[in-house]
């Protein structure tokens, strides 16, 4: 019988090893939440939707969907201490419901597949910049320059695919030595470094005159840009950031000991994820504004901004150097996460090696990574439905698999599990699980569901 079978969930042990301490679970879905979605996709989608409305929709969806949706997920994985499709399965069967709640394993698996396919795309954009950074290409640059640099690398299909083969080749590298040997020690050190330099960075934004102007973009709300497709948009970008709806962090929750409290662990990642994205757009949007730029330049914005301010700054190529250095780290514990639901999957269910599964999947991904890779130069007019072949994978993902699989996820937590199983993973029955039970029962399902509804158009306008 495989260790991870017994009866007793208390008694189930994962086949793929544990976290070695409290800590070291929190800094591994800190290095999962953190990454290209709080520096790179954060402000330029707050660009796109007009500044603070966006912002604080985008808040509120992390805090009554996203903690909620966080919580379940790992206390499901704990509970069943098995890759996300298998856990499902287990539970739905052992709370006397349905086994096929795995169906819900299986999309995530998918939505991650899709997910890393475009991530590891941009995450070898940020791996170009370390070199262009640190051979000096941004000092003193005018935008111009900087933006003919951006225009000119991502108009090169080999060149991006080059970097996105790089990226995805460290990605596998790590999943196939397993979870805990290296990732720990690379979070523990990234996370802090990184937000020590959005500190600097966030001194030189101050310094750069337009400070008032980026604040007010970022939180001064101008409702009349509120529209359904923002706020889906915005929900999207809280599972995104927070890495939920898709199993990932189901799947860190099977390597968590029996005794670390879920709502604390879940509280320190969302905090520490929130604030870097607010700190990524606090810097950007002053910058952006100084320099006379438009803040709904699209997905290159970060690649942008910040060079040319670091080009402006004594010793600017070293602290740009040491950034997209920090920002490589950052995007790659978080592919490490969109990848570790399949490989546990096949590793489980065909016993396979970590190795050969990393390898499989990998393969798989990187051949999918080519949409993405040509959506900005040889594929850019072939568009349809939301745009490019990126444009709809984003969509697609984001702001459909993840809030599906998000509402999938807490109904199964809040409605299918029973009062005792959920209480016996949460601590207990206080004021903070009352608070989870209704958030996951009532306002994440309902959030969720009329969010989807409006942006497609399918409940009547009352305004
Ligand atoms: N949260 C990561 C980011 O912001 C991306 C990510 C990692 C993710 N794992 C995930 C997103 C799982 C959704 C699901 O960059």
């Amino acid at each position: 019988m495989l260790s991870n079978q017994a009866a007793d969930p208390a008694k189930r042990k994962s086949l793929h090893g544990h976290w070695s301490s409290r800590m070291a679970f929190i800094l591994a879905v800190t290095g999962s939440a953190v990454g290209l979605g709080n520096i790179w996709r954060f402000p330029y989608i707050v660009g796109e939707n007009g500044g603070g409305a966006f912002v604080l929709v985008y808040l509120a969806c992390v805090v009554v969907i996203g903690m909620p949706v966080m919580m379940s997920e790992i206390l499901m994985g704990r509970r069943g201490r098995r890759n996300p499709i298998a856990t499902m399965e287990l539970l739905g069967a052992e709370e006397g419901k349905s086994p096929n709640w795995k169906v819900v394993g299986a999309m995530g698996v998918l939505a991650g597949v899709l997910i890393l396919s475009y991530y590891a795309v941009v995450g070898g954009w940020t791996l170009s910049y370390v070199l262009k950074s640190g051979s000096g290409q941004f000092a003193n640059a005018t935008p111009e320059i900087v933006t003919s640099l951006r225009d000119k690398f991502l108009g090169s299909w080999s060149t991006v695919a080059l970097y996105h083969t790089i990226f995805m080749g460290l990605t596998i590298f790590v999943v196939a030595r397993g979870v805990e040997r290296g990732l720990e020690q690379a979070v523990r050190f990234m996370v802090p470094a990184l937000l020590l330099l959005m500190v600097v960075l966030l001194g030189y934004s101050i310094a750069s005159g337009h400070f008032g102007e980026g604040v007010a973009f970022l939180f001064k709300p101008d409702w009349s840009k509120l529209t359904w497709d923002m706020v889906l948009t915005a929900m999207g970008q809280a599972f995104f950031t927070l890495s939920i709806g898709m199993g990932a962090v189901m799947a860190y929750g099977a390597y968590l000991p029996e005794e670390t409290s879920i709502p604390g662990s879940a509280t320190a990642v969302a905090i520490s994820d929130t604030s870097i994205a607010l700190l990524a757009g606090l810097v950007i949007f002053p910058l952006v504004f100084a320099n006379g730029m438009d803040p709904g330049d699209g997905p290159g914005l970060v690649f942008v901004t910040l060079p040319l301010a670091f080009g402006q700054m004594p010793g600017g190529v070293f602290f740009a150097t040491l950034f997209f250095v920090l920002l490589t780290f950052a995007a790659w514990t978080s592919a490490i996460s969109l990848m570790e639901p399949a490989v546990a999957w096949i590793v489980e269910r065909f016993n396979k090696t970590r190795a050969q599964a990393a390898v499989a999947i990998g393969l798989l991904i990187w051949a999918l990574g080519f949409g993405t890779v040509l959506s900005f130069n040889v594929l850019s007019d072939f568009t349809f439905w939301r745009g490019t072949i990126f444009d709809n994978l984003d969509h697609l993902t984001l702001n459909i698999m993840l809030p599906l699989g998000g509402l999938l996820i807490v109904v199964f937590a809040g409605w299918v599990m029973c009062r005792n199983s959920t209480a016996d993973e949460l601590g207990g029955s206080g004021a903070v699980y009352k608070l989870w039970r209704f958030l996951a029962r009532v306002v994440a399902p309902i959030g969720i569901l009329f969010v989807f509804l409006k942006a497609v158009g399918l409940l009547p306008e009352f305004s």
